[in-house]
């Protein structure tokens, strides 16, 4: 992915942290809707196939009102689903620049793939509600009518449209999710290791759980529920939902501990810890919200359920942005140096401040390690400088070049100034010592 280090700019530290909360912003929309997504169409394709086999009509009704509302509509796939990755890509492109982490072609094989899947799941969306209407229309024009049989041909057309749509969509998608998380966890992981599926499981049964809470939030909580006096259908719903987000919520713990323990100690800080903790305590309180539903068997804690899921999710977000930071944090630390470098090339400060300001230099540099009466690292100046008095070519020299000089010294670093830096800030210490 050559072309994208041509647009990548030298970047500061405060620069690179913005682009990780950035991230972590893009994440936040594109996780939730791609695992709704994902899971939504897994039920419908299901659903449908069954209620197809089995000619049952409470299944085809679910099939068909969860990809319908859970998708919400074609302009949301693109904005949550295919926008924030193409900016996942721009933003990877400036963290990893200069190494050669693979995740960002990754990244862009994901983009592919989920592009791919989005466009064949809104296909196999309006195929789904198409056939619906073609149910409809067959409920009205007799059986004996001229027409039946092109309506038959048309029917059968779209249905097996959604059959095909709807299973590749989710090919797709499985395999742009799982290039996702090895792309997120690529500094962390190596594409195919355990560490990677363990992730890529919990992703999924996030994924599901979240589902579930979803399809709960849609039908019996946002907007007052969705409007059906059929309480057959009622009930078969909340059963459904209940199990997938219950099960999908029972695994998340296992999968969070263990990624913990994985992890790689230079991706731990408390931090990371403290959102692992808060997520897996989100599960928990979901947990109860569906318990007390299943023993009341009432719905009337399906908004709770699914915003704790989306905060635990979140959290899961937090958690890993966090440990990918700290495990890039050298490669951080070198681009924010290269940024130094080229912020002093286009505006040529380096020598503007070598001319006027020897006294910046010994602040920003030397006086970490110097003071002029005691001792820090380095011996005084009052002690040291004395014996430069008229070899101030000497002292540039020793600035340049620190050489070994006193026992009870540890050797001096090289402070890495040119020669018009080392020139100014010798100047400005023999002219200043004696005073301070
Ligand atoms: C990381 C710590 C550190 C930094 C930064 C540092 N120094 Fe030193 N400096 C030392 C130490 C340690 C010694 C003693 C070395 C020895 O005696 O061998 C020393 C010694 C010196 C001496 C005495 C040399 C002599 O002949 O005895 C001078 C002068 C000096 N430093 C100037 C500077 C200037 C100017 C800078 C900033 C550009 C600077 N140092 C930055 C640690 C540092």
């Amino acid at each position: 992915m050559n072309f994208l280090d041509n647009l990548v700019l030298p970047q500061s530290s405060e620069h690179i942290e913005l682009l990780h909360y950035i991230l972590m912003l893009i994440m936040f929309l594109f996780i939730p809707f791609i695992s709704v997504l994902f899971g939504g169409t897994v039920l419908s394709v299901y659903y449908r196939k069954k209620g197809l086999r089995e000619t049952n009509p409470l299944f085809l009704r679910f099939a068909r009102d969860v990809i319908e509302t859970l998708t919400i509509n074609k302009s949301m796939g693109i904005i949550l689903g295919i926008i924030p990755l193409l900016t996942s890509i721009l933003v990877f492109a400036q963290l990893f620049h200069s190494t050669d982490s693979p995740s960002i072609n990754y990244l862009v094989f994901a983009f592919i793939f989920t592009a791919i899947g989005v466009i064949l799941i809104y296909t196999y969306r309006y195929s789904v509600i198409f056939s619906g209407l073609f149910e409809t229309i067959k409920s009205i024009v007799p059986e004996d009518d001229n027409n039946s049989e092109l309506i038959k041909n048309y029917r059968d057309g779209s249905r097996a449209l959604g059959t095909r749509t709807g299973r590749y969509g989710l090919i797709f998608l499985f395999i742009a999710l799982f290039l996702y998380v090895a792309a997120v966890s690529n500094s962390l992981y190596p594409l195919f290791s355990i560490e990677v599926i363990a992730r890529f499981l919990q992703f999924l049964s996030a994924a599901f759980a979240v589902t579930g809470g979803a399809i709960l939030f849609v039908f019996f909580y946002w907007d007052g529920g969705k409007k059906t006096d059929d309480e057959n259908y009622r009930t078969f719903v909340k059963k459904t939902a209940l199990r997938i987000t219950f099960t999908g919520a029972l695994i998340q713990p296992f999968f969070l501990t263990f990624d913990i323990i994985a992890l790689p100690s230079n991706a731990l800080s408390g931090a990371v810890f403290t959102y692992s903790t808060l997520a897996i305590l989100l599960i928990f309180a979901a947990y109860h919200f569906l318990y007390s539903m299943i023993r009341n068997s009432d719905v009337k804690m399906s908004g709770p359920v699914f915003y704790v899921l989306i905060f635990s999710m979140f959290g899961v977000i937090v958690k890993d942005q966090l440990a990918m930071g700290n495990a890039t944090k050298l490669n951080s630390v070198i681009l924010a140096s290269k940024y130094t470098e080229y912020l002093k090339e286009i505006t040529g400060e380096n020598k503007v401040m070598a001319a006027a300001n020897g006294e910046q230099i010994f602040k920003n540099i030397c006086s970490s390690c110097h003071s002029f009466d005691h001792k820090i690292v380095g011996p005084p100046y009052k002690q040291t400088l004395p014996k430069y008095e008229g070899k101030l070519d000497q002292l540039v020299a020793f600035i340049r070049n620190p050489s070994k000089k006193n026992p009870d010294y540890p050797p001096m670093p090289n402070p890495g100034l040119r020669p018009n830096e080392a020139q100014a800030v010798a100047e400005w210490l023999m002219k200043t010592y004696k005073t301070k």
